[in-house]
This record gives C-alpha cells, structure tokens and sequence, in this order.
C-alpha cells in the first residue's frame, strides 16, 4: 500500500500587515512517524483565530513564533490514527493544537494538551472548536470568573459577532446581568446580534458615534466591558465606565495583530480616577477547569440560553484565504474549515 499524502500549508515568509497567499506555500510530503509518548493524528477540522496571525510574527506572542518553512498552528480536530501514548488509542478524536497538514505528530504536554472527545456526543463535532472550545471557555471565564458578572451589570462587549463575543451575552444573562450592548460592524451584523445572540442592544461601530450611543445607553456608566478590539474603542469606554467598572482585556482586534508592541489607552487615567479593574485572560491559564466549561455551557445549550453559531468551509484548499477574514468581515460565529471526514 502505498503511503498517504500529507498536504502542507507552510510558512513562507513573514507577513507585513495584512496577510496575503504569498505568505504561504503549498507542499507535500509523507506522514511521519509518531515517536515516544506522541501520537500521529490525521486532522479532520481547523478552526481559525485572531492568535494565529500573532503567531505568525517575529515575537510569536504567548507562543513561540511559527518558523519560516514550518506548517502554520492551528486550533484543530482530528483522529488518532498511530499512538506512542498511554492516554490515546488509535480512533479517538481529540481537540487541541495542529498545524496545517493532513498528518500532525502531538505530544501530550505543552500549554493545551490534547483533549480526547466523548465518543457518544450529541453535539456537532466542530462546537469543540467554538462553543466548547477556546471562543466559548473564554467567554465562558471571562463573564464568570474575571468579570464576575451578576444582577445590576450593565455588559458591553466588542467583537460581538465573534466566536466568543456571541456568546457572551448569553452567559452574561444566565448570570443575572440586567442589560448586554453589543458592539458589531454593519447594520445587518447590529440586527443578527440583536435577534440572535441575545443582546438586548447593538452600536454600530462602522457608521455611529460609540461615545454618543454609550451615553443614551448607559447614562448610569458600564459596570463590566468584554474588551475583544482595544485601540480607540477601548479608549471610549474607558470614558464610559461606571465607578469601579471592571475591563476583561480579551483581544485587540483593532491591532490585525500584525505586531505584539501594541500603543496603550490614551485615556488611562480614568483607570485611576474611576477605580476600575482591568484584567486580562488566557484561556490556557485555565487548563485544569476546562471540563467545568464545557459542561456548563452544555448545561445552558440544552436549557437553550446560548444560541450557537459557526460557518464551516469545505476543502484543504482554503486555509490560508480564510485567516485574513478575521480581520475583514466573516459571518457571526465560529468559522471552522473542514479538512477530511473521521473513518
Ligand atoms: N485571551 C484569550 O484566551 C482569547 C481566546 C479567544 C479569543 N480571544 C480574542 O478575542 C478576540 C475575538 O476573537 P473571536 O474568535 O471571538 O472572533 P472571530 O470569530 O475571529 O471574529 C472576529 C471579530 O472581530 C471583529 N473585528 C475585526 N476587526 C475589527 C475592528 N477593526 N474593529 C472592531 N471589531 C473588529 C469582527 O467584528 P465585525 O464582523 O462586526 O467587524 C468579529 O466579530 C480576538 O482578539 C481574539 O484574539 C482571546
């Protein structure tokens, strides 16, 4: 029999601004061996995230940085189909971090260890990339455990189309939160979050005044801001914020995350003189209550508080033209690529 190709999207030089085709190039090659304590897993799904353009810089960020002629890091979903490792048998399907190739060797240490998924799942196989995976769990601690979300929050949150930002509110009332603006791009985007996604109010951030809607909003100030973009509108916020208001520092879309250097607030001060709380969060950081999550947000999709919301693209092919479109307009939800079908 002869062996399996193992397409490859690599590295071929590194971006500057926006990413475009010419950063990447096609290869094949054969799928390697597993050795000691690794397992061979064929990928099935990618999913795609801002972090992944980070990565793609000099500095890498949380990460090391993707090296130039490796295969690009990508959240993913495959199929154990040789394993080395005590704590995976040939079949399971586990989640966790792949690259851009039909064949990745994982080990089973690092920041996120392969997750093995319950075989007798009546969820969609891709939810573990966004609802119960890293978009959801963060969203998941961020409203729970850093914003401490309760009864009298007045929520805002940026990026509320996103994989995570449209759960947030959905989390956010399951947590008693009186009022969730949702921040989005676009007329239709402001209207899908509203009928979808639970917020009771959307700002257009394309084409309204955000300080303005803020103010007839939330005359009283913001209680907890889901930060997902930074840049100016965090600066407008900061305004904004009720006395003692807690920020969740979740990402800095507004950067294209072409750089980790990134300028601060302007108006830092209102930090100080408003006492707020600012906090970032890296869902790594809670590697050992992923399971309480994933359960939790299980709990409220069957009481059917979260609405869940994912586009899934079909074909290898695609990879590297779906990443930049993170950046410049995508449907609501998690967007996952199909890559092959589990056997
Ligand atoms: N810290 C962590 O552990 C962690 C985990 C997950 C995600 N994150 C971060 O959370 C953020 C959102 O990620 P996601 O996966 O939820 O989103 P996503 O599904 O990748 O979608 C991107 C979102 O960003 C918005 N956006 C893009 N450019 C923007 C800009 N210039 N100004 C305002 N909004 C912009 C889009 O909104 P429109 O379509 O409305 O323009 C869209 O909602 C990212 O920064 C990501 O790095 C962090």
């Amino acid at each position: 029999m002869t062996n399996p190709v193992n397409r490859q999207w690599l590295l071929a030089r590194r971006p500057v601004g926006s990413i475009v085709p010419e950063d990447f190039s096609y290869s094949e090659s054969t799928p390697p061996e597993p050795g000691e304590n690794e397992v061979l897993v064929r990928s099935l799904y990618f999913g795609f995230d801002a972090s992944q353009r980070i990565w793609l810089t000099d500095h890498g960020g949380y990460l090391p940085a993707v090296g130039v002629g490796d295969p690009i890091r990508t959240m993913g979903i495959g199929q154990v189909v040789a394993s080395r490792h005590p704590g995976y048998a040939e079949g399971d399907l586990v989640e966790g971090f792949l690259t851009w190739q039909d064949y990745n060797i994982a080990r089973a240490d690092g920041p996120m260890p392969l997750r093995v998924l319950p075989r007798s799942d009546d969820m969609p196989m891709t939810w573990h990339l966004g609802v119960l995976g890293v978009g959801g769990l963060t969203a998941y601690f961020g409203v729970t455990d850093v914003l401490k979300v309760g009864p009298g929050d007045t929520v805002v949150v940026s990026a509320a189309t996103g994989a995570t930002g449209s759960l947030v509110a959905g989390i956010c009332k399951a947590m008693g939160a009186d009022r969730v603006i949702g921040i989005a791009g676009g007329a239709q985007k402001c209207r899908w979050i509203v009928e979808h996604a639970g917020y009771d109010e959307a700002i257009d951030y394309q084409s309204e005044d955000i300080g303005a809607r803020l103010a007839e909003l939330c005359p009283e100030g913001v209680s907890a801001y889901f930060d997902n973009v930074g840049g100016d509108m965090l600066d407008t916020l900061l305004l904004h914020m009720a006395p003692r208001g807690r920020i969740l520092i979740c990402g800095a879309m507004s950067s294209g995350y072409t750089d980790v250097q990134l300028q601060g607030p302007r108006n830092y001060m209102f930090i100080c003189v408003k006492m707020l709380s600012v906090q970032g969060i890296l869902l790594t950081f809670y590697r050992d209550r992923l399971q309480e999550g994933v359960e939790q947000m299980g709990r409220w999709i069957a009481e059917g508080k979260l609405n869940v919301a994912e586009s899934v693209v079909e074909g290898f092919e695609h990879a590297p033209s779906l990443l930049p479109t993170l950046f410049t307009g995508k449907s609501p939800g998690k967007l996952v690529l199909k890559v092959a079908d589990p056997v």
